[in-house]
């Protein structure tokens, strides 16, 4: 685990999109995993400043999304689909094609859950997966509990998700029960993770992921068994880590 804690938001997005610029350039055709939430939108904000600037291009490559809420339309506003055109897609030059997402509208749920494994195993799988973290310690939306699923799958959102991003919708109760998400398999396949927080609300959570048992209920703790995790910290999410972790846990890992 390479754990690297960044004096500000602006300096962690600068490397976590230097993390998927540096694998573009020499791999184009790489596979990228990307996630939602208010925790990666510097990063997007700076690959479109960069691919503006004629640093990167997203021609060749290929996106896989983590999650979707079921039932709610694609062009509404706080569907991930229109998240990631917003925040993204309209302003790179990723071929729409190319750009996955599940379909939470799909007639038939389990037949999409299928249909977007194994589109990213066609894809090659995930070369670099990004991911946020819940309060609740959920990735993407797998959710604590006494048993997590490996492959895609429709899942029931915790009250405390859904409550939590009731802040993106005008109150709670619009918040979607339902969602599709990557299991815990497939994320854990990705050749490299990188998992950003950033905040003193995720202080806690990120210490239990990072150095508490690795178990179901907190399902990020799972991440501590992959051989290629990134971890991008800003001081507050970091503020809670041991001294050891921060040190022996991360050779290269620093504050910058
Ligand atoms: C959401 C998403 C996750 C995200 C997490 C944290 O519900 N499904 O992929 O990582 O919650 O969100 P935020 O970055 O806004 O704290």
């Amino acid at each position: 685990m390479n754990i690297q804690v960044f004096a500000s938001e602006a300096r962690l997005d600068e490397a976590c999109a230097d993390l998927i610029e540096g694998l573009l350039r020499v791999k184009p055709r790489a596979v990228l995993g990307l996630a939602t939430g208010g925790t990666p939108l510097g990063v997007y904000r700076r690959l479109i400043d960069d691919y503006r600037k004629g640093l990167v291009s997203f021609r060749h490559a290929t996106t896989f999304n983590l999650d979707e809420y079921v039932g709610l339309p694609e062009d509404h506003p706080e569907s991930y689909h229109a998240y990631m055109r917003r925040n993204l897609f309209d302003h790179i030059d990723l071929p729409p094609e190319r750009a996955h997402l599940p379909n939470g509208n799909a007639a038939d749920l389990e037949a999409e859950c299928r249909r977007y494994d194994a589109l990213i195993e066609e894809a090659g799988g995930i070369d670099l997966q990004l991911l946020g973290i819940g309060h609740n310690g959920h990735i993407g939306f797998n959710e604590p509990g006494p048993a997590l699923v490996t492959g895609t799958h429709v899942v029931e959102l915790a009250e405390e998700t859904r409550r939590a991003n009731a802040r993106f919708f005008r109150s709670v109760d619009e918040v979607p029960r339902r969602a599709i998400t990557m299991g815990v398999g497939t994320i854990l396949k990705a050749r490299t993770i990188a998992l950003i927080a950033k905040g003193t609300d995720k202080a806690d959570i990120v210490r239990r992921a990072l150095e508490g048992p690795i178990t179901t209920d907190c399902p990020a703790s799972l991440l501590q068994t992959h051989p290629q995790l990134i971890v991008l910290l800003d001081r507050d999410a970091a503020s809670k880590l041991s001294p050891a972790a921060l040190g022996a846990a991360a050779p290269g890992g620093r504050t910058v």
